[in-house]
């Protein structure tokens, strides 16, 4: 495998996307062994976890019976929204190296049935069924057609009347804030995403179809864009 600072020089050589077909999958790097998932999963939890508290309240979830997260890691966002809305049950579907961290949330939280797990990779499997379906952190990590495939995926898993959320860090149309703007060199190098507008999420919903679209800015980093399937 490449070191850092090997990769950006190949990068500026032969450009990203012919390096990293050569490169192992992100998550196969990241999920190499149970110290390194670990590692991975806290600093999910640690940037995530507060948050996810504001962003549930926001998300007005109170219609909603079951909710499928989508690389929801070890649970940061499952947990809020299971304390604040007593009569949700939440499944996150994320790669089979995640479950036993799951597991540890759904015991310490002594969540029960209520916090499932379904293992899979949306690349290949279908996503499960669900009122709603969310998205945090995700999007941002690929490129424009592969967030509409992925949404799409979302549209046929949440049936008519349902929803989805997507919660990310948004940039204003003046290319601010400078947080994100400095985070998105990071995505443009470890990822095949980047950091986008409220317009651009927007956009990727709608190209999905759904409708109805709504933007609700948290007073954290992570903000939510959500649709509607009518
Ligand atoms: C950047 S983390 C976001 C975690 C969490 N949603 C949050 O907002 O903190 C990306 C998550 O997507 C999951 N993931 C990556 N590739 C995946 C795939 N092909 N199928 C399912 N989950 C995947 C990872 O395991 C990880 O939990």
């Amino acid at each position: 495998m490449y070191t850092s600072s090997r990769v950006g020089s190949h990068y500026l050589a032969r450009g990203k996307a012919a390096v990293d077909a050569e490169l192992p999958a992100p998550f196969e790097t990241i999920y190499r062994d149970e110290a390194a998932t670990e590692a991975f999963l806290e600093a999910m939890w640690q940037l995530s976890f507060g948050v996810s508290g504001e962003l549930v309240q926001l998300a007005e979830l109170d219609d909603v019976r079951t909710l499928v997260d989508v690389g929801g890691a070890s649970g940061a966002f499952a947990v809020a929204v299971l304390k604040r809305y007593p009569q949700l049950s939440v499944t996150v579907f994320d790669l089979p190296q995640v479950g036993p961290f799951l597991d540890r949330t759904r015991e310490a939280g002594r969540f029960g049935d209520r916090l499932g797990f379904t293992p899979g990779d949306f690349f290949e499997d279908a996503l499960p069924l669900a009122d709603c379906l969310s998205f945090g952190y995700i999007l941002s990590d690929w490129e424009d057609t592969t967030c509409v495939e992925l949404l799409r995926m979302a549209y046929d898993a949440c049936g008519s009347g349902g929803r989805v959320l997507l919660m990310e860090r948004l940039f204003d149309e003046d290319g601010g804030p400078l947080a994100t703007a400095a985070m998105n060199l990071s995505m443009h190098v470890e990822t095949q995403g980047r950091h986008r507008t409220a317009a651009e999420y927007t956009a990727l919903l709608k190209e999905a179809g759904f409708g109805d679209c709504t933007v609700h800015r948290s007073t954290w980093d992570k903000h939510l864009v959500m649709g509607r399937r009518s």
